[in-house]
């Protein structure tokens, strides 16, 4: 497998790398400096030569075109790893860990309290398959690409809504969901960033809100003491390390569907 990644990582590079070889596979890391896809070539070119030598590509890019650009050209399944747009294996691996933790994601409501951002898109995109309750509490200007918030609520299968009322929206959660209010490719935003977002911090008070089965998710990387506290993080219904760990597992059985097993 090769690993384009325009962007850092931990979990996806980590999970990937050793789950493929748990697999019995060997995996093949390309960082920002390696091919710099698009600038040293174009990415049509690195589709065609990878697929020469790898029976499956993964990667991490930054415009959504990119990972659409590379699966057209590839030859082999492309798996997308993250784009500004959505990140899909996560999402993956956050339902496996609702299925574990609180028995189904139908039915369920996940409160996400933060930023409209790539991880909202691909909860969107799941709520037009699954049925559950998805709500996106985020501040005004902050909300999720339009289009795919009608894509979902087109499809018909879940109850989607958008506001930007995080109190409100978390009462008789099963999930509090957040991620950082300034992704990768924003972080000269930050600082306004934590302004915009006050009062979307999740921390003890909203999670009181929440109710006594709340679980917390996060995608992580997570800023303690930004979009959530060191408090919510350790609490006993925290899930954010099975969370991660599930990536490997669910990202393996993406990989062997892909590949035919
Ligand atoms: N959640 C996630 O994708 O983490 P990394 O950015 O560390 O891969
Ligand atoms: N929204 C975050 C997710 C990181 C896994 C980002 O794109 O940086």
């Amino acid at each position: 497998m090769a690993m384009i990644f325009a962007k850092p990582s931990m979990r996806t590079r980590v999970s990937f790398e050793s789950g493929f070889s748990l697999l019995g596979g060997h995996a093949i890391y390309l960082g920002p400096d390696d091919i710099q896809m698009g600038k040293r070539e174009e990415t049509r070119d690195v589709a065609r030569v990878l697929s020469c030598y790898n029976d499956i590509i993964m990667a991490r890019v930054f415009a959504h075109q990119d990972i659409l650009d590379l699966a057209k050209h590839a030859s082999v399944p492309v798996v997308n790893g993250l784009t500004d747009y959505n990140h899909p294996c996560q999402i993956m691996a956050d339902v496996l860990t609702i299925i574990e933790h609180i028995g189904q994601l139908e039915g369920t409501k996940v409160i996400y309290v933060g930023d409209g951002n790539n991880i909202v898109h691909s909860w969107l995109l799941m709520a037009s398959v699954i049925p559950f309750h998805f709500v996106c509490a985020c501040p005004k200007g902050f909300e999720p690409d339009e289009k795919t918030v009608e894509k979902a609520r087109q499809a018909g299968i879940s109850k989607i809504e958008i506001t930007n009322d995080p109190k409100e929206a978390v009462r008789g959660a099963d999930v509090v969901y957040s991620d950082v209010w300034a992704s990768m490719g924003q972080k000269e935003e930050a600082a306004h960033r934590r302004k915009v977002f006050q009062g979307f911090q999740v921390d003890g008070n909203l999670m009181k809100l929440a109710g006594s089965k709340a679980h917390f998710m996060h995608c992580l990387p997570a800023e303690r003491g930004v979009e959530v506290t060191d408090e919510v993080i350790e609490a006993p219904n925290s899930i954010v390390f099975p969370q991660a760990e599930n990536r490997m597992h669910a990202q393996n059985a993406i990989m062997l569907h892909l590949l035919g097993n």
